[in-house]
């Protein structure tokens, strides 16, 4: 599939909940071309997105945009139901 590479692919319409690890740290996909879902798996090569970091001191249970259109990535703020 071609997609422009100015744009975040819409990866699903709904957030996914994580349980991150206490002392991690995660490379979260914000270009939504990552076949990890919401980790980078590199698949940003050739477009201007970058990993968003995420590091945790404590157990930390997350709600991660997968549309990509969040105003506050890499965290879900619900603007995924105006795209459905
Ligand atoms: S999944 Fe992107 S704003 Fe909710």
């Amino acid at each position: 599939m071609v997609t422009d590479p100015s744009k975040p692919v819409i990866a699903a319409t709904c957030p996914q909940q994580v349980t991150l690890p206490a002392g991690s740290t995660t490379a979260y996909c914000t270009c939504g071309r990552s076949q990890q879902g919401v980790y980078c798996d590199g698949a940003h090569r050739g477009t201007h997105f970058r990993p968003s970091i995420i590091q945790v001191d404590e157990t930390t249970t997350a709600t991660l945009c997968q549309c990509r259109h969040s105003a506050n990535l890499p965290y879900c703020d619900g603007s995924h139901q105006t795209l459905v």
